[in-house]
């Protein structure tokens, strides 16, 4: 009888190996614990065992139900490791590269902008930083933008509640802060900093209360330009323009000044372009900047003496020159970090 215990448990245990999924394991618990189980046909032998040998008998059947039961986990637990590391797929080597995701890339924006420094490097310009808080100053008085001007309606510009903790990069003590509704106030830091001849552009991200759609975003890049020497005239803002937009655009791209009105330029244009991108577009000239001769009131803000210097200005959307080079039909795409998207930029 004992002999009979001990080569259950021996056999069982040199089969538990071969044990690899539940239908094998029933099967094989089966063979043992089952109703014809080789432990349960010695278990049913107890009836004829001798009375006094019954408790020895008992115990011996008991040390190895409890052998067996330890098998029977045992072989389960890595059943079930063995089922979820399935789930899981292959094991994972951490110091292997990510098969999901290539090196990063730039965004299409970014690349888009570091293609207009690029153009505007190779004719002597520098990129000029600004910040995004400006005050009031920076954004419009010194721009010769008066105060009843609607792009300073709280309705069109985000402005601050309060001006305490911004550090101190206002003239006027009570000026407000407000998150800058285009680049031009870098005109403003630059040529406080700088003495004529200057020649920056300065690419960077702009606010306004915008309705979000198609074309419009409340959060938008544009790059400004300011060229100011001696002599500059309209001919010297024409040439560096159709040169951007042909190095930009393509060969072939025409531009074509209308007059219009900025506050700080005078005078001032809309320029529109013209190029083989345009089939796409649907119509032969498309607005692309605004631009003209910086204003005398302007200079004067910031201790240039009109008489002796002149200079031209110019500003334009990132995006729209992105949605034009690329093709796309809604600025949203840009902001919403979609790699499917931006993959297509990679
Ligand atoms: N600041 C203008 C805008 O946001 C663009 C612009 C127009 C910039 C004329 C200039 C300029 O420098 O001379 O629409």
């Amino acid at each position: 009888m004992e002999e009979e215990l001990k080569t259950i448990v021996e056999s069982a245990n040199e089969k538990v190996a071969t044990v690899t999924n539940r239908a094998g394991f029933e099967a094989f618990k089966a063979e043992i614990s089952g109703p014809n189980g080789s432990l349960t046909r010695v278990m049913k032998g107890m009836g004829s065992v001798p009375k006094e040998d019954r408790p020895a008998f008992g115990k011996l059947i008991n040390r190895a139900k409890t052998q067996l039961q330890e098998m029977y986990d045992d072989a389960l637990r890595s059943i079930e490791e063995a089922e979820i590391a399935q789930k899981l797929g292959p094991a994972i080597d951490p110091s292997l590269p990510s098969p999901e995701f290539g090196p990063g890339s730039l965004h299409p924006l970014t690349q888009i902008r570091e293609e207009i420094s690029r153009i505007f490097k190779q004719i002597g310009f520098t990129v000029a930083e600004g910040t995004e808080v400006e005050t009031e100053y920076y954004c419009f008085d010194a721009l010769n933008t008066p105060a009843d001007h609607p792009a300073r309606d709280l309705q069109d510009t985000f402005y601050f509640p309060d001006k305490a903790s911004f550090g101190n990069v206002s003239k006027k003590e009570d000026e407000r802060y407000l998150l800058r509704t285009h680049t031009s106030s870098v005109q403003i830091r630059t040529m406080l900093k700088e003495d004529p001849p200057i020649r920056i552009i300065s690419p960077g991200r702009c606010f306004r209360r915008d309705t979000v759609d198609a074309t419009h975003s409340a959060n938008f890049h544009q790059v400004e330009g300011l060229y100011v020497d001696k002599n500059v005239t309209v001919r010297d803002l024409k040439a560096v323009l159709d040169y951007f937009f042909e190095q930009m655009l393509g060969k072939g791209t025409k531009t074509r000044f209308r007059p219009h009105f900025f506050p700080y330029t005078e005078p001032s244009f809309e320029v529109d372009f013209s190029s083989t991108h345009l089939a796409k577009l649907g119509s032969e000239w498309v607005e692309i900047a605004g631009c003209g001769m910086v204003e005398p009131a302007v200079f004067d803000a910031v201790g240039y003496d009109p008489e002796v210097y002149s200079g031209f200005a110019f500003g334009m959307g990132i995006e729209r020159i992105a949605m034009i080079v690329y093709g796309i039909d809604d600025i949203r795409y840009f902001y919403q970090n979609d790699h499917r998207f931006l993959r297509q930029f990679a």
